[in-house]
C-alpha cells in the first residue's frame, strides 16, 4: 500500500560541512530555537565532530536532532583520526550522514566502505542519512538512473528491514551541490521515483543540492520529496527557517 507524503514526516536537515566554531554553532541554535519549530516536521543539524558535544548541551530537549557528518565502521582500534559509532553514541548523537558526495569524491569512499558504515549504524542504533547522486558526466552520458540505483543497492546490501525503514536517504546530484544549479522538479521526481521503487514506503527521501528559500517551496510540493538536506543556505538560521517555514 502506498503511503502518502503526509504520512512521512517532513525532515529539514542542515549540513554545516566544515563550517562554524563552537560559539557560532551555539548562537545558530539559540537563534533557531527563539522562533517557532512546528512539530509537524523534524529538524536535524549535521555538524563537525568538534561541535557535537557542545551542541548536545545547547540542543537539550528541543526538537532538533543531532548528526555527525561521517564515521568509521569499527568500534575502536588503531585508526588514527577516525571516529567510531560508539564514540558518537557516547555523546548523544543519534544520526550520521553516510556517503555524502564530498566523502565519495574528495576522499574516495567506495560503495563497499559505505555499506560497512551503514551496517555499523545498524549495529549501534544510529540512524543513517545515506546520500547518493550522480555526477554531471554520469548524467550527460545517460547513466544517472543506473548510478543511483547501484549506489542504493550496494549501500543497503545486508541491512535488515527495520534499518531501511527508519533510515533517511538523500538524493544529492553532485552537479547541484554548492553550484547554485538546482535539479528541476522533473529531474527530482524522476530520480526519487526510482529510489522510492527500491525503498519501503516509510523511508524518508530528501533532496539536496543548492536548496534555497526561493526554490524550496516548489520542490516541497513534489509528492516524492519528504524534506531537504541543505548546505550553504543552512549556515544562517534565518535562511534555514525560511526554507522550512
Ligand atoms: P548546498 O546546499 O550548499 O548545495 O549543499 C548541499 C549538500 O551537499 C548538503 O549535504
Amino acid at each position: 500500500m502506498m503511503v502518502q507524503m503526509s504520512q512521512r514526516k517532513p525532515l529539514f536537515a542542515a549540513n554545516w560541512k566544515m563550517h562554524k566554531t563552537s560559539a557560532e554553532a551555539t548562537s545558530f541554535v539559540r537563534e533557531l530555537l527563539s522562533g517557532p519549530m512546528p512539530d509537524s516536521s523534524d529538524y536535524l543539524i549535521a555538524a563537525s565532530f568538534t561541535l557535537l558535544s557542545g551542541l548536545r548541551q545547547v540542543i537539550g530537549e528541543s526538537p532538533i536532532l543531532l548528526a555527525a557528518q561521517n564515521m568509521f565502521f569499527e568500534e575502536q582500534g588503531a585508526f588514527t583520526g577516525e571516529i567510531s559509532p560508539l564514540q558518537l553514541k557516547d555523546i548523544g548523537v543519534t544520526h550520521v550522514i553516510i556517503g555524502h558526495s564530498e566523502r565519495r569524491h574528495i576522499f574516495g569512499e567506495s560503495d563497499e566502505l559505505l555499506n560497512k558504515k551503514l551496517l555499523a549504524c545498524q549495529n549501534y542504533g544510529l540512524i543513517p542519512v545515506f546520500c547518493l547522486g550522480e555526477t554531471s558526466e554520469e548524467r550527460e552520458s545517460g547513466k544517472a538512473a543506473e548510478t543511483i540505483k547501484n549506489q542504493l543497492s550496494l549501500g543497503i546490501n545486508g541491512l535488515n528491514a527495520a534499518t531501511v525503514e527508519n533510515m533517511i536517504v538523500a538524493y544529492e546530484p553532485v552537479w547541484a551541490i554548492g553550484t547554485g544549479k538546482t535539479a528541476s522538479p522533473e529531474q527530482v521526481e524522476e530520480m526519487h521515483h526510482l529510489l522510492r521503487q527500491a525503498l519501503p514506503d516509510t523511508t524518508r527521501l530528501l533532496y539536496g543540492g543548492s536548496v534555497k528559500p526561493d526554490n524550496s517551496e516548489i520542490l516541497l510540493t513534489l509528492p516524492s520529496v519528504d524534506g531537504f538536506l541543505v548546505g550553504g543556505a543552512a549556515l544562517d538560521p534565518a535562511t534555514f527557517r525560511q526554507i522550512f517555514q
